[in-house]
């Protein structure tokens, strides 16, 4: 999937920019293809651009340069009432003077949709989303994840092909909103939807999507499935964003196949996957993942590099150990082992040897 055709795809975005002042690019360079069915996140920090992306997509921002297509089409030309799309935003945006049946009517109405279909229609909107008992009620009347199912179901009530979602769960308590992640896929895959997705909170993007767009700066950073995300961050600032990660800091020494020699500030020399570096004498960051580093001697496997370390803290946490130690000058870290009967468990100011494999330690832009 991670090359969609153009021709196929349901969604596209090519070679698309936006400024609002017509000076700054708040998007640059935007290339995206998605197929039908398929349920898409644009993961970023504040400001990267998402929401923006997700309103040229909607028909309410025009793109600067570039070209979005839906169904093969050029979206400039679609009025925004034939685009078939559903929107769902953070703050629920229901209409407060009108009952959760009338809210979902509107959509409907707007669309030509006869009386008698269109109470059919809400039944099974309301339904889906488990409240089918709350027609009468006001907005007013709902709590907070009771009034964002229903934003959900007046989404979806018009059967749309394309669903654009913005952070709409980022009002909820934590508890509600798991529950809301699981629902709102679970839907999204039954009914076949496509759906764009946006949030800034990673653990939502990895744990939702089949693709997630990592942004940046207005730019697509790394486009791939959650897995291939977290396990082969292309850059640092993918690296960084996704999931926790320790990060040694050094130049390229020499580079042969796959691996890389890596002098560390420190002074130690380790091994590495060159990743985003090209040539020996470059500044690299290397990064490798918590659960990738080994404290157990006698579990490190051949091949496996190893540095001193120093324990500086260590946490239990019942499933996981969770220990910070200082390697190579750095201060932060950190090791996380599963609990098993022979796992270490260390004290701070012990000094350890800890390892991995250089295939996990990965060479990436500095
Ligand atoms: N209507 C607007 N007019 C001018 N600047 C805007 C407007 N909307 C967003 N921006 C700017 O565009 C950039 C991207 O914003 P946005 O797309 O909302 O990012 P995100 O959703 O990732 O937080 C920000 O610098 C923001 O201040
Ligand atoms: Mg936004």
């Amino acid at each position: 999937m991670a090359d969609v055709n153009r021709d196929d795809a349901f969604v596209v975005f090519d070679r698309v920019q936006k400024s609002y002042d017509g000076e700054t690019l708040v998007v640059k360079d935007l290339n995206l293809s998605m197929p039908r069915g398929e349920f898409l996140t644009m993961l970023g920090p504040s400001g990267s651009g998402k929401t923006t992306c997700l309103m040229m997509l909607a028909g309410f921002e025009t793109a600067t340069h570039g070209e979005i297509l839906l169904g093969g089409k050029p979206i400039n030309n679609i009025p925004p009432h034939k685009r078939g799309i559903g929107m769902v935003f953070q703050n629920y945006a229901l209409f407060p003077h009108m009952t959760v049946a009338e809210n979902l009517s509107f959509p409907l109405e707007v669309r030509g949709i006869d009386k008698s279909t269109r109470e059919g229609k809400i039944k099974r909107a309301l339904d889906m989303v488990q409240m089918g008992q709350f027609g009468n009620r006001r907005p007013a009347q709902l709590s907070g994840g009771q009034q964002q199912r229903i934003a959900l179901a007046r989404a979806l009530v018009f059967e749309p092909e394309l669903v654009l979602m913005d952070e709409p769960l980022g009002a909820l308590d934590k508890q509600l909103r798991e529950h809301m992640q699981f629902e709102i896929t679970r839907l999204a895959h039954e009914l076949g939807i496509t759906t764009v997705y946006v949030t800034h909170d990673q653990t939502e993007a990895l744990t939702m999507s089949d693709r997630v767009a990592v942004f940046d700066d207005g730019r697509i950073q790394q486009l791939a499935a959650p897995d291939t995300l977290y396990e082969e961050p292309q850059n640092s600032f993918v690296a960084q964003f996704i999931g926790e990660n320790n990060t040694l800091e050094g130049v390229i020494t020499a580079i042969k196949g796959d691996l890389c020699e890596v002098k560390l500030d420190s002074g130690e020399i380790i091994d590495a996957k060159p990743v985003n570096v090209s040539e020996v004498g470059q500044r690299t960051r290397v990064s490798i993942r918590p659960e990738r580093v080994e404290m157990n001697r006698s579990r490190l496997q051949a091949g496996a590099h190893t540095l001193k370390a120093e324990v500086l803290e260590f946490i239990y946490m019942g499933d996981i150990f969770r220990t910070r130690l200082r390697v190579a000058g750095n201060e932060d870290f950190v090791v996380k082992t599963r609990n098993a009967p022979d796992q270490v468990r260390t004290e701070p100011g012990q000094q350890i040897e800890i390892g991995w494999l250089p295939q996990d330690c990965r060479a990436l832009d500095a």
